[in-house]
């Protein structure tokens, strides 16, 4: 009977599309994401519709030279998305990303104007950068190298804090879909981040819970050692 319904919803919206052959063009572009659009906002923005160039603030082709801007190339495309919907308002449900004390950040204003479709572009696009590793971050405190090192091979055992490698990859790379590179972010952002994770105001369960437990030395010592990872 479920079968039956749906393949009967196919049916129909195929008649309707097939009525309609603009709708069909408009909802295969929203399905599909286009690299070039991408690369076309990433690098110009949309003056007309008040998006400012990204190139401006993340750098060519996603490889930010500035440290409180995260560099985005090769970053998982599902990853990015998700980053751009978490920086928007949802009607009158506040943005699950913001600043500390659920301030706006640069990018609430930003991604207020993009389209859904404007992300799937971006996204795609910057995916499919590579990181430029002499303008990526690197660590630069030895000292706390092997508590970095530590926390990110094993964790924390006496206070739960699973290892950072479990789920961003031995070598800090990430995993698509959802877990964001790290190796060459710069240790200032990735440092501000934890501590978003860890006042909530940067909404994610898993990510609250770890930063949650860990003090301000442990979040200093890995986030240098994992911007330091190759
Ligand atoms: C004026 C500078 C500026 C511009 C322009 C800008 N950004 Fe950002 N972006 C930032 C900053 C700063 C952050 C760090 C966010 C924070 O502090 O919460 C950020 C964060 C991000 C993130 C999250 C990255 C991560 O690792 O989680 C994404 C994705 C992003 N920007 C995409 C874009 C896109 C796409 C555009 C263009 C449409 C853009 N940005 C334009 C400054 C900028
Ligand atoms: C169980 C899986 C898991 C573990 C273990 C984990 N993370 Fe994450 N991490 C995530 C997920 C999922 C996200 C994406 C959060 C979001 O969507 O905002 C994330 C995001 C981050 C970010 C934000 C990156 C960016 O570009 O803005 C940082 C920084 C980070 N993690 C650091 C760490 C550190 C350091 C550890 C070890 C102490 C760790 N993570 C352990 C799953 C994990």
């Amino acid at each position: 009977m479920k079968r039956a319904l749906s393949s009967m919803f196919v049916a129909g919206s195929l008649v309707l599309a097939g009525a309609i052959p603009g709708l069909v063009q408009a909802q295969e572009a929203a399905q599909k994401p286009d690299v070039k659009a991408g690369e076309q906002l990433y690098t110009h923005g949309d003056a007309a519709r008040g998006v400012l160039a990204c190139i401006a603030c993340h750098g060519a082709a996603g490889n930010s030279t500035i440290s409180a801007n995260p560099n985005l190339a090769a970053m998982p495309h599902e990853y990015i998305v998700k980053q751009l919907q978490d920086f928007q308002a949802k009607g009158k449900t506040p943005p699950s990303r913001t600043g500390a004390g659920g301030a706006p950040t640069i990018m609430s204003s930003i991604a207020a104007n993009l389209t859904p479709q404007d992300m799937q572009n971006v996204a795609l696009y910057l995916s499919h950068q590579q990181l430029d590793w002499d303008k990526a971050g690197t660590a630069t405190h030895p000292a706390t190298v092997p508590l970095g090192q530590h926390i990110w091979r094993a964790g924390i055992a006496d206070r739960n804090v699973p290892a950072c490698a479990a789920c961003h990859s031995a070598n800090g790379a990430g995993l698509p879909a959802e877990f964001p590179r790290l190796a060459g972010q710069h240790p200032e952002y990735i440092l501000e981040q934890l501590k978003l994770f860890r006042s909530g105001d940067r909404k994610n369960s898993i990510m609250h819970a770890i930063a949650d437990r860990m003090t301000d030395p442990d979040l200093a010592a890995v986030a240098d050692y994992a911007a330091g990872l190759r």
